[in-house]
């Protein structure tokens, strides 16, 4: 078993400094070691090395219509394109640890390019599914499933058309959603996309939702390989206090943790991304402790990491 960590320390798709610090707070945590503990070769590539995106995001001149940043965003995620490709070919499993969620735009682009017939697992309390057009706040970081499906085409800023649309509306499923902007969820309605918020994990509980949403993805059990994108303010922020769009009401850690556990025992993933910790947003130690500790949790759940 072999693993590429793929560090993605990029903050443009939001306004927030501290998340491209992610990468580093999960390396410091001990997470390769941890992963090797559990029997993974393990190799680190750093694609944005040597870039300094942090400075490039005081250039006013980069926006796109309503759009912020769509310059760094659509060189950093071609960077992190092209090393999920290197990495996926070279039959390692792909963690990207992020950076903000904008990243996922190079990260499934690059693992779907190997595995058309994927299925994408998007554990988050957003639906990331707005369009430069109809996007409120203008973060990129709330956009990237909707450039992977290359939904208002039309309006996408320049940079950003070298995205290749990979991802069609039932090879997509998500769960904790519960923040979807009014727009969002006229995407998800009009195009018919399986969707679990809080509500349905409260009503069947995590385990079946889990199993719908396998299903859902893999509806005639071609044993689809599945990308797992992991957004830390998926689960409650009383447990992960240390990220920029938190949003009460989520998933218990536990609930968290079990996702990447079940997701684990299929044997079918084939690339995952932790993203959204951001150290800078703890109020206190034990905050930034429990946020990079559960981040480093999932991706070891969700790498064959058992109690017993
Ligand atoms: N829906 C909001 C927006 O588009 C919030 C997105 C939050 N995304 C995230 N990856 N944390 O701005
Ligand atoms: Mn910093
Ligand atoms: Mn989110
Ligand atoms: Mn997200």
């Amino acid at each position: 078993l072999k693993t590429t960590i793929i560090t993605a320390p990029f903050s443009g798709g939001q306004s927030k400094s501290g998340v491209e610090d992610g990468p580093k707070y999960l390396l410091r945590f001990g997470l390769q070691a941890q992963l090797k503990e559990l029997g993974w070769e393990t190799f680190i590539d750093e694609p944005l090395k040597g870039k300094n995106f942090e400075d490039l995001k005081d250039d006013s001149t980069d926006v796109f219509e309503n759009c912020k940043h769509p310059k760094i965003v659509g060189e950093a995620t071609k960077l992190i394109y092209e090393s999920v490709k290197l990495a996926i070919f070279n039959n390692t499993l792909p963690l990207t640890i992020g950076g903000d969620h904008s990243i996922a735009i190079g990260t499934v682009a690059g693992s779907f390019t190997k595995y058309p017939n994927a299925g994408l697992i998007w554990v988050d309390a957003h639906a990331d599914i707005n369009t430069p057009k109809t996007t409120i706040s203008g973060n990129l970081h709330g956009c990237p499933v909707s450039f992977l499906m290359g939904l208002d085409s039309e309006f996408y800023p320049p940079e950003l058309q070298w995205v290749p649309k990979v991802l069609k509306p039932n090879k997509i499923v998500y769960i904790g959603l519960r923040d979807v902007d009014p727009m969002e969820r006229k995407f998800l309605q009009n195009l018919g996309i399986v969707a679990f918020s809080m509500y349905h994990i409260d009503k069947f509980g995590i385990n079946k939702v889990i199993e719908m949403a396998l299903e859902a993805i893999d509806p005639n059990n071609e044993n689809c390989p599945i990308h797992l994108s992991y957004d830390v303010d998926a689960i409650d922020p009383q447990f992960v206090p240390a990220t920029g769009t938190p949003v009460h009401g989520g998933l218990t850690l536990r609930e968290g943790l079990f996702i990447g556990e079940r997701l684990a025992e299929t044997g079918k993933l084939i690339a995952l991304d932790i993203v959204e910790c951001n150290p800078s947003l703890g109020v206190n130690e034990v905050h930034i402790i429990d946020t990079i500790a559960a981040g480093a949790a999932i991706a070891r759940c969700a790498m064959g990491e058992t109690v017993l």
